[in-house]
């Protein structure tokens, strides 16, 4: 069969981690310290492969009413991650972006990631979209005011709001859409991820739990796409 071109940009809800922790009698947070040796290993995957963009829901503007200690322990798994992995990221030539608002993190996950942004922003390989305290919902909200506020300053004319000057608000701009959405831990949702930049993309869902994620399931999903024909609309 003729085979499509590769991916550009994969993004992934890394779902499942509770569970995994929870099917071996271990604290959920061992289920999300895991979940980031199969970010790392998808990564590298990713970078192998020469994907430009990898986008990764890491936490949720919901994600906030899980119980304390598991959010405290995905803020400390998140700071240690940006320490740890700065010179990595840096050798491998990958650009850190963030998608959601820092305000609301601890002061010491926030600096982490601060650094690992100002570290590597002028690389120029593959891009880590990092979704962190983001909803796709408030993304759109607050496109919404930028273009109103530039609309009542008297600075934008109605007329002259179009799909791409909207889509270039996005926290995600100027990133393209992704191509590929992989779910894993088998839910058929999008749970409030990308809703505007999903609105063409294949999606792939598997029941292999996140920490559980390999290399070749990686390939596996990117060979499923590339059989894919996408007519975005169109016949
Ligand atoms: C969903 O599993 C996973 C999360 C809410 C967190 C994912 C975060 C990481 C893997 C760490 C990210 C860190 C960086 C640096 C990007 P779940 O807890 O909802 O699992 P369940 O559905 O089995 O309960």
């Amino acid at each position: 069969m003729e085979q499509g071109s590769l991916p550009k940009h994969i993004a992934i809800i890394m779902d499942g981690n509770g569970r995994w922790a929870q099917k071996r009698g271990l604290p959920r947070v061992m289920g999300h310290r895991q979940g980031i040796q199969a970010l790392k290993r998808t990564l590298e995957e990713v970078v192998r492969l020469g994907i430009p963009f990898l986008t990764v829901y890491a936490f949720s503007t919901e994600n906030w009413q899980r119980p304390k200690e598991e959010v405290s322990y995905l803020m400390g798994l998140i700071e240690e991650y940006m320490k740890k992995e700065i010179h990595n990221l840096e050798r491998n030539n990958i650009k850190i972006k963030l998608l959601g608002s820092l305000d609301p993190l601890p002061q010491k996950a926030r600096a982490a990631v601060e650094e690992a942004l100002e570290r590597t922003a002028k690389k120029s390989g593959t891009t880590l979209s990092v979704a962190l305290n983001y909803g796709g919902r408030a993304e759109l909200v607050r496109a919404a005011r930028k273009l109103a506020q530039a609309v009542s300053a008297g600075e934008l004319d109605l007329e002259n709001i179009d799909e791409e000057l909207f889509a270039a608000q996005l926290d995600s701009a100027p990133l393209p859409d992704p191509d590929l959405l992989i779910r894993t831990g088998g839910q058929m949702r999008i749970s409030n991820f990308l809703l505007w930049q999903l609105a063409y993309t294949e999606l792939w869902v598997t029941p292999k739990l996140w920490p559980d994620f390999t290399a070749q399931d990686l390939q596996e999903a990117i060979e499923d796409y590339r059989r894919r024909t996408r007519r975005f609309g169109k016949i």
